[in-house]
Order: structure tokens, then C-alpha cells, then sequence
């Protein structure tokens, strides 16, 4: 069936992935990228689709109410898939207002447009891809499930459980056809190197110290981007209206093994003598805040809609790697200019 799909935030990270499977797979489907290129978008993620017939790229501010309003009465979108954010927990850190700006605002924005402009609801969907960080943070055991209670604690996590709600708020309230998943940490190619992996792939390269918050002990469960991009495009096309999908990898790590990981798998790549990575490694000043550790039971999604991630961990990070290395262009676009400033402000005092 032929439908337009608004997906906000498709020129990040996940976004852009997620841009690229639904172009690629639904020709049909007249897709509309809308994204407001922040620092974490980058348009160089998706020249290899740019050119397709049902892609179309807007950029905007999902915060300006008057500019969403009049893009959905001007362009009759039936579905949207809603990824832009602000996403990185230490930026929230930093600063939080501009994440309550985009992530709760921007987002009450969509549902407002999407309400007004839906004249019935069926065949609609907004779609909330969120994260599994407003659960809170586990101890050394269990897992978050969907009926997990709220506890965030970084300004992201708050911002994007709020959001979550008024999600939710406009499903009980007006009927507003809504669907939600919460997703692990991803990793994989195009993600911009103020995460974890990117970072320290850049640090490791450049012979930079790999600054490792407290002592490592965190933990994430990781997930490759493109199992999230088909996660998404699963939930978007079979879950149930008003329900949360869980979204997760089955693969915790310590934040440590995993960095240490990396160093070998680099030194190898870099034909380096083996530790030369890891005596990059640097403990520094945790982060305030610091959830200790997330994990999903990804169950749900696996029974009910038949989803599960593809890649193995070790195989999925090599990937990874080689991206890097191949598309150092890319990393160097990104690392040249305002990144100099963020790193310094982020690393210099810790
Ligand atoms: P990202 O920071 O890489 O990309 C965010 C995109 O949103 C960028 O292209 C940016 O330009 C755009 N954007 C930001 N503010 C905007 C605004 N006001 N108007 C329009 N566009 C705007 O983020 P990501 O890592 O790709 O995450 C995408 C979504 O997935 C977010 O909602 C995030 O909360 C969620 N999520 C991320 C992870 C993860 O590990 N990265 C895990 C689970 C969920
Ligand atoms: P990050 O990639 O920022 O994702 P999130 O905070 O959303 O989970 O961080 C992943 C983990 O790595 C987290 O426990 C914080 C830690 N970390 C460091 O130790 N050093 C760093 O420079 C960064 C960016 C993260």
C-alpha cells in the first residue's frame, strides 16, 4: 500500500539507517526525511539513496510549531516514525534545556500536528523509537521488561521518558494511534564520535588517551544499528496500536572487556603490537549521574512480532571497525571543526 511516511531525525545516526532500509525496501512508500542537521546530522550518511524517486529530505525544527503544523497539511503524511533527538547523555549534562526543547516539546509538536491534520485515524501510526535509559538503572542482576516502572536520571533519560508519556497521553486521550519502542545502545557505522565506540575508535587511531569513566565497572547492552533499523521497520508494520516494544541485543559488557576488546581488535587492524591500544586507557572522573547498568528482555518483541538481532557481537564490532577505517573522510568532516571545542570542554577538566 502506497502511504507518506514522515521519519524525523534521518540524518543521524539510527535515523539515517533507518531512512536507507524503508527507502530501500518500500518504493512505494513516498518517505520524507525531515531533520534540522544539528551536529548530529550529517547528510553524508545517506548519498547513496539521496537520488531515489520516493525520497524526499526536508530540513527543519521539529521545536517550531507553526513549521510542523503546516508540513503536515501541506504534505498528507499518513505515518511517522519519530527518531530526531537530542541524544547523548553527557550533552544533557551540560545542557539540559536544549533536550527538553527538542525531545519534549519537539515531540508534543508531532503528536499536536498529527492529531490536527489526521481527520481519522485509521491506517495511521505515529511511531516513538525511545531508549531503554528511562527505566533507570539496574544493579548487577535483572532485566527491564516493558512493565519496568520510570526512574530516569540523566536530563536525556527525563526528556525522553517525558516524551514517552505524552506519547502515551495522546493515545489515551484523543485515540491518536501510537506505538513505542525502547532500544539498548547501538553501534555501527555514521555514529558520531562523542559516543563510546566512535570515540574511542578516533582516540585509538590518533594514539589519544581512551578516557574511561570511574572504573569501568558500567555496563550496556549493545545492539548493531541495522538489527535496530529491522527492529523498527517490525514494530512499525505489526505492532499492536497503544503497545512498547523492548529492544535489546542479548549482549551486556562492562564497559571495560568491551573496551579492551576493542584495543586488541584495533591493534590487530592497525597492525600494531598487541597493547598498544589498550595502554591508551585512562580512568577519569565518572560521570555524575552514572547509570551503572542497563539490560533488556527483549522477549515481547521476539514472541509476539518475531524479531531478534542477527550479529554476533564480535562480528558486528569488526564491522563496525572497518567502517571506521575505511570512511576516515568521514570521521575527519566531523572531527575538524566544533568537536575540538566539545572534546575540550568535556575531557580537559576530567
Ligand atoms: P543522533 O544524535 O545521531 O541523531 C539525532 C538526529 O536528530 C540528528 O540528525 C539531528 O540533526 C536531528 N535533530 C536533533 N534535533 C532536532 C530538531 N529540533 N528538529 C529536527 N531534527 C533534529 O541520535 P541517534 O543515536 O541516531 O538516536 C536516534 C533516536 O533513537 C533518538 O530519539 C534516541 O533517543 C533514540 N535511541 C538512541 C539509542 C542509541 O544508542 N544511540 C538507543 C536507543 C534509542
Ligand atoms: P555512551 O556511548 O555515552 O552511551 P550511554 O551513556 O547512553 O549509555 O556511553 C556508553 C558507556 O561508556 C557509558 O557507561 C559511559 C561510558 N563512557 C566512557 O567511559 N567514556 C566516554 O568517553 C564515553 C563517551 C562513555
Amino acid at each position: 500500500m502506497s502511504k507518506t511516511l514522515l521519519i524525523t531525525g534521518g540524518a543521524g545516526f539510527i535515523g539515517s539507517h533507518v531512512v536507507r532500509l524503508f527507502v530501500n525496501k518500500y518504493p512505494d512508500y513516498k518517505i520524507i526525511n525531515l531533520d534540522k542537521l544539528t551536529y548530529a546530522g550529517n547528510l553524508e550518511n545517506l548519498t547513496d539513496i539521496e537520488d531515489k524517486d520516493n525520497y524526499r529530505f526536508i530540513k527543519g525544527d521539529i521545536v517550531n510549531s507553526s513549521f510542523v503544523e503546516n508540513l503536515f497539511q501541506i504534505e498528507n503524511i499518513d505515518a511517522v516514525i519519530h527518531l530526531a533527538a537530542e541524544s547523548h547523555v553527557d550533552r544533557s549534562i551540560s545542557n539540559p534545556i536544549e533536550f527538553v526543547q527538542t525531545n519534549v516539546i519537539g515531540t508534543a509538536n508531532l503528536l499536536n500536528s498529527a492529531r490536527k491534520s489526521w481527520k481519522d485515524y485509521s491506517e495511521k501510526c505515529f511511531y516513538h523509537v525511545s531508549t531503554d535509559e528511562v527505566y533507570g538503572a539496574l544493579g548487577e542482576t535483572g532485566l527491564f521488561t516493558e512493565e519496568t516502572s520510570y526512574d530516569p536520571h540523566s536530563p536525556y533519560s527525563a526528556s525522553k521518558a517525558s516524551s514517552d508519556h505524552f506519547v502515551r497521553a495522546y493515545n489515551d486521550t484523543y485515540g491518536l494511534p501510537i506505538v513505542i519502542s525502547n532500544c539498548s545502545n547501538n553501534y555501527g557505522p555514521n555514529q558520531f564520535p562523542e559516543k563510546l565506540l566512535p570515540l574511542f575508535f578516533n582516540n585509538i587511531i590518533n594514539n589519544k588517551a581512551l578516557p574511561v569513566y570511574g572504573n569501568g565497572s558500567n555496563t550496556r547492552d549493545w545492539l548493531y544499528v541495522v538489527d535496530h533499523a529491522k527492529a523498527i521497520d517490525v514494530v512499525f508494520h505489526k505492532g499492536k496500536d497503544g503497545e512498547t516494544y523492548n529492544i535489546g541485543g542479548h549482549n551486556e559488557w562492562k564497559n571495560l572487556d568491551l573496551i579492551k576488546m576493542m584495543c586488541a581488535l584495533m591493534d590487530e587492524k592497525l597492525n600494531r603490537t598487541i597493547g598498544t591500544s589498550e595502554s591508551l586507557i585512562t580512568f577519569v572522573t565518572d560521570r555524575s549521574g552514572h547509570d551503572f547498568r542497563y539490560a533488556i528482555d527483549a522477549s515481547k518483541i521476539e514472541k509476539d512480532l518475531g524479531w531478534k538481532p542477527s550479529l554476533q557481537f564480535k562480528e558486528g564490532l569488526s564491522i563496525t571497525l572497518d567502517w571506521y577505517m575505511a570512511n576516515q573522510n568521514w570521521l575527519d568532516n566531523i572531527t575538524s571543526g566544533d568537536y575540538k571545542t566539545y572534546y575540550q570542554q568535556q575531557y580537559s577538566k576530567r
